[in-house]
């Protein structure tokens, strides 16, 4: 496990190789499987493959969307805001263990903002709920870029620094 975090970094460019159905149905699952509040299962995916459709999406938000240009394949996390007050930190889970699930797969990821961000004077989220015919008592965490991955990173090594922001008994 400690191996797959270290390899995981946020991949931004990606071949033109699509994501085949086996593996998107295993992401599919990573989010369907995720812990949730109460139990409640409040997140809901949206999975976009369609090339004009990943570019309207990346148009939702002014900026921070590289990542949507090469993705062959968007999942739009979202969850349902009436079942789950902790609805973000229900999409953040389920979104964390899609993007694991993409390392353990071979595939890349980013995560691409969509809360509390803007498309000028619009709200992003607002724009990909239209965008996707999302209901409105949804909320838009953030698109997940997937694909194969067109650039290679250095896994994530833990320094002193890393270590410093644990504590032991105390703060
Ligand atoms: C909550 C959150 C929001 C992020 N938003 C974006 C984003 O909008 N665009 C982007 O390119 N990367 C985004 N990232 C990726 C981070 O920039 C990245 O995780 C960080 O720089 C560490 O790099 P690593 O993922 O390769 O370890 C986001 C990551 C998180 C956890």
């Amino acid at each position: 496990m400690i191996e797959l975090l270290s390899n995981r970094r946020s991949i931004r460019k990606f071949t033109t190789e699509a994501v085949s159905d086996e593996h998107l149905e295993k992401l599919l699952a990573a989010a369907l499987l995720a812990p949730s509040s109460k139990d409640t299962r409040p997140v809901e995916l949206v999975a976009v493959r369609d090339k004009a459709m990943i570019e309207t999406l990346a148009a939702c938000r002014d900026s921070g969307t590289m990542p949507l240009r090469t993705a062959t394949l968007v999942l739009a996390v979202t969850a349902d805001t009436n079942k789950a007050d902790v609805w973000v930190e229900n999409a953040s889970i389920a979104a964390t263990l899609v993007q694991l699930e993409a390392e353990s797969l071979g595939l890349g990821s980013t995560w691409v903002q969509m809360r509390l961000r803007t498309n000028g004077a619009k709200s992003a989220e607002d724009e990909v709920r239209k965008t996707l015919g999302i209901p409105q008592n949804y909320g838009v965490l953030c698109l997940l870029a997937i694909g194969h991955k067109d650039e290679e990173k250095q896994p994530r090594q833990l320094d002193a620094a890393d270590w410093a922001r644990t504590h032991k008994e105390l703060f």
